[in-house]
């Protein structure tokens, strides 16, 4: 099966710092990846490569098998190839209105280069009740995205990946600062999008939600990809432990 996403020999440096060093990695389709490290590890770096808003110094990157030219390579390309990236806390213009939100750098246009509003607003409810269950007179596309929990505004970013019908959600750090509740509908999102036969990047500190959502798990130390596991592999007292021994450097 091709991959619908390749790394190879990936490296990144910020001035003196190896951010990443030689970098190889897969995701397959129907795929959920956690990405898995200490602070500092290079994540968040790697996934910002794959979303477009850093360019690697060196390597080579190809999306559903076509070779991505670095030089050209940015968020608008990578959206256009089918990657979407859901980010904690900037991924969301909170002062908007939802349906705006939603739609933000890609309206949808009449033929004369005019907002289509009216179908805008429809399309952000449909995501509202699809994808985060909120219905009736309280939930309205027009309410302020300030209005929606932390939950929901992760739901509302997945949602709108979905409708955009990314083949790869990229989360960052989708369940801190959740509630129990808020952690399980993120959790139920992601399964949405394996259950689509999409790809996800998990990037999570929290190894219970990594292991109840994931099917391999990757993990890296000072820029490298350190160790790599199917989920059969592993227990999540095991996933535990190795995390564990790299960050006291017992595995080598
Ligand atoms: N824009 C930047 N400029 C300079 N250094 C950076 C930049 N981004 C990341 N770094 C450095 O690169 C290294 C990797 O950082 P990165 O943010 O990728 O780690 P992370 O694994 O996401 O960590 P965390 O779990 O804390 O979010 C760190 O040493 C960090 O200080
Ligand atoms: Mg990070």
């Amino acid at each position: 099966m091709q991959p619908v996403l390749e790394l190879r020999d990936i490296s990144k440096s910020f001035g003196p710092v190896d951010a990443l060093v030689g970098v190889n990695l897969s995701l397959f389709a129907g795929e959920v990846l956690a990405l898995l490290g200490d602070n500092g590890a290079g994540k968040s770096t790697l996934i910002k490569i794959i979303a477009g808003v850093h360019t690697p110094d060196g390597g080579e990157m190809r999306i559903r098998g076509r070779r991505v030219d670095p030089r050209t390579f940015d968020v608008r390309r990578a959206r256009r190839m089918g990657i979407e990236t859901v980010y904690q806390e900037r991924s969301l213009g909170e002062k908007q209105a939802i349906w705006r939100n939603v739609f933000m750098g890609r309206h949808l246009t009449h033929r004369f280069g005019f907002i289509h509003v009216a179908r805008e607003k429809a399309i952000a409810e449909q995501i509202l009740m699809q994808h985060l269950g909120l219905r009736g007179a309280g939930m309205d596309p027009r309410a302020p995205v300030t209005r929606l929990s932390g939950g929901e505004r992760q739901g509302l970013a997945i949602g709108r990946a979905m409708y955009f019908q990314a083949e790869t959600v990229i989360l960052d750090e989708p369940t801190t600062a959740l509630s129990l509740k808020e952690v399980g509908k993120v959790l139920a999102f992601i399964e949405q999008i394996r259950a689509s036969g999409k790809s996800c990047i998990l990037v999570t500190h929290n190894l219970a939600h990594a292991f109840n959502a994931a099917d391999r798990f990757v993990i890296m130390e000072k820029g490298r990809l350190r160790m790599q596991y199917a989920k059969d592999e592993l227990t999540l007292e095991s996933l535990n432990r190795n995390m564990l021994d790299i960050a006291n450097g017992l595995k080598n």
